[in-house]
């Protein structure tokens, strides 16, 4: 049984986004170069988390515009542009949770709860699992939010008294523009059709990590934390030249990216077809794609 953390408390008290828990939206704002920053929030004013801030300003005017109150900040990785904007949204909102890999805490100081791989908790109505991901980083960590009815509802108490062991109250509509999959904020492990780089693992590692997100559902909506796709189509189809599904999702992805349009989120099944990485059959042909990926100057 998961352990029963205290911030749950907190939350409720905040408020639960939805109804009957669950149905939360998110939203990305994309900052920097290349970096989104995600949000969960409900369809109104109200409580809201962010993902990998990697810079405060743009974060508080997008919150503040839409009177949403951050209570939680969740990092995958202690680089600059995940954490860099963390304690400017704390001065703005003293009360904020901040969740990390607690065998990160030097690397990411501010944490006040801290977690690690196979833990579990309740945010925003949604049960929120940590999956250990190391590869890009050494203690790199994802979460991944099944769907909504599989959540406990905000505070809510199962029979054994623990809030994080508890069944739905009920099912709901969710909100309009909130598709009922699961969520996944993989930070820099997993980029549409590409991986992150291997700056503390191995490819063993980053073999296994990318197969746990393998195996999520198809469905499953995945929040990569920059807009790297067309690179990595056009190196994929250098590698993959006649491969069909390649071929056709980098057109999609131009045609996007020439209107300004992100192609995050990308989804589990898309990346099970389209990802070579996701795609090797081992680590020693991981590590040669991400050897060839890491020379590609299109
Ligand atoms: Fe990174």
């Amino acid at each position: 049984m998961p352990p029963s953390l205290p911030f749950v408390a907190a939350f409720a008290a905040a408020g639960s986004l939805a109804a009957g828990g669950g149905g939360a939206l998110v939203s990305l704002i994309p900052v920097l170069r290349d970096n989104y920053v995600f949000v969960m929030h409900g369809p109104e004013s109200g409580p809201a988390m962010v993902v990998d801030p990697a810079v405060a300003e743009p974060v508080i005017a997008w919150l503040e515009q839409r009177g949403l109150e951050l209570v939680a900040i969740l990092h995958t990785h202690h680089h600059s542009d995940h954490i860099g904007g963390t304690a400017d949204l704390l001065r703005r909102w003293p009360q904020a949770e901040v969740i990390a890999n607690g065998a990160d805490r030097e690397r990411i100081p501010l944490q006040t709860h801290s977690v690690a791989g196979g833990d579990r908790f309740t945010l925003l109505g949604r049960m929120v699992q940590v999956l250990a991901v190391p590869g890009h980083t050494r203690h790199h960590i994802a979460y991944y939010l099944p769907p909504w009815p599989q959540a406990c509802d905000v505070g809510s108490e199962g029979p054994q008294g623990d809030p994080l062991d508890c069944e739905p109250p009920s099912i709901e509509p969710e909100p309009a523009g909130s598709p009922n999959t699961g969520e996944l904020f993989c930070g820099d492990t997993l980029f549409a059709a590409g991986c992150g780089r291997l700056f503390e693992g191995t490819p063993e590692q980053m073999y296994a990590s990318l197969q746990q997100f393998a195996a999520l559902p198809e469905a499953t909506r995945v929040w990569c934390a920059h807009e790297y796709t067309a690179t990595n189509l056009a190196w994929a189809l250098s590698v993959a030249p006649t491969d069909p599904a390649i071929g056709v999702r980098l057109q999609e992805v131009r045609v996007a990216r020439a209107a300004g349009r992100p192609t995050i989120p990308s989804q589990i099944g898309l990346e099970r077809r389209t990802n070579l990485f996701l795609r090797a059959s081992d680590p020693a042909a991981l590590a040669v794609l991400r050897a060839s990926r890491n020379d590609w100057t299109g």
